[in-house]
């Protein structure tokens, strides 16, 4: 596995491998790799003749308050676990290198970078969009790799991609979870022991709410209070929101019920945990 931090022998290794006929599959992370990349990492390889990973915690994706600077860096582990897992290079560029002193364009993506955790999260997404649009100019990929825990995420990629006629496919890959059904981030490790046993409720109360809509229920504010209020009386946690929405354009569900995304961000202390499932009717 060759690590390449510069931005230029980024390029100059993917356009010769491009130049050989060789597809290459791209997974981006900020690192503090955990099974759920490990499982990108392993479906990237095995669609493509070349793997590239990224490793790179954006800054422009965190707002002042957030946690840029605490968050987990582990490189020495990463690369072993990336090597481990086949993969053929770890792009890993500084600040410096991705954003230079005179640095200016950003990506603003609307409306669908505003709902949701772009409600608490404020330029999230414009962070998100900037650097993934970078990265794919560096690592000039054939396919993305994308977990499906971060549906926000790929939707606003998937929109840039699309607007911006991007040359490349985007494979959303479903969320992988601990043995309690707790869905795998990075940011678990911020959770105090017995915030971590709390922690279930995100899927405790997917599964109630797909329970319910399989049952027939159909008011959605009802089905909110009640997740809501099961989450504030069993846990310390403060949800952030729950939504039902139409899970290929998040829009307010209309009344049949086909397509649908639900999905729910909850505090636990200063970490916010996110998580999401998709009912589709056949
Ligand atoms: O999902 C992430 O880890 C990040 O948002 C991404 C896509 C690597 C961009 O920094």
């Amino acid at each position: 596995m060759r690590v390449i931090r510069s931005i230029k022998l980024m390029q100059k290794w993917a356009l010769h491998a491009l130049s050989q006929g060789q597809t290459i599959g791209f997974v981006p992370t900020m690192g503090a790799l955990h099974e759920g990349h490990l499982s990108l990492i392993k479906q990237c390889r095995r669609e493509n003749d070349f793997v590239v990973v990224s490793i790179f915690v954006n800054p422009k994706q965190f707002s002042i308050n957030e946690d840029f600077s605490r968050y987990p860096r582990q490189e020495r582990k990463d690369q072993s676990l990336a090597k481990k897992a086949q993969t053929d290079v770890l792009f890993c560029p500084s600040v410096e290198e991705m954003y230079p002193r005179d640095y200016l364009t950003v990506i603003n993506i609307p409306r669908i970078s505003e709902q949701l955790c772009g409600k608490s999260r404020p330029g999230h997404f414009q962070g998100v969009a900037t650097v993934v649009l970078k990265l794919i100019h560096i690592v000039i990929p054939d396919i993305l790799y994308l977990g499906q825990k971060d549906a926000q995420q790929v939707l606003v990629i998937r929109q840039m991609i699309n607007d911006l006629n991007c040359p490349i496919k985007i494979k959303q890959c479903k969320t992988m979870r601990a043995s309690d059904g707790l869905a795998l981030s990075s940011r678990n490790s911020y959770l105090t022991e017995t915030q971590r046993k709390e922690a279930v409720i995100l899927f405790q109360s997917l599964n109630q709410s797909k329970k319910m809509i399989l049952e027939g229920e159909r008011d959605i504010k009802k089905m909110i209070h009640i997740t809501s209020e099961a989450i504030q009386t069993k846990t310390s946690g403060r949800v952030d929101y729950i939504e039902f929405l139409d899970a290929d354009t998040f829009k307010p569900l209309t009344n049949n019920f086909k397509n649908i995304l639900i999905t729910i961000a909850v505090y636990f202390g200063k970490t916010r945990l996110i998580d999401n499932i998709i009912l589709r009717s056949r």
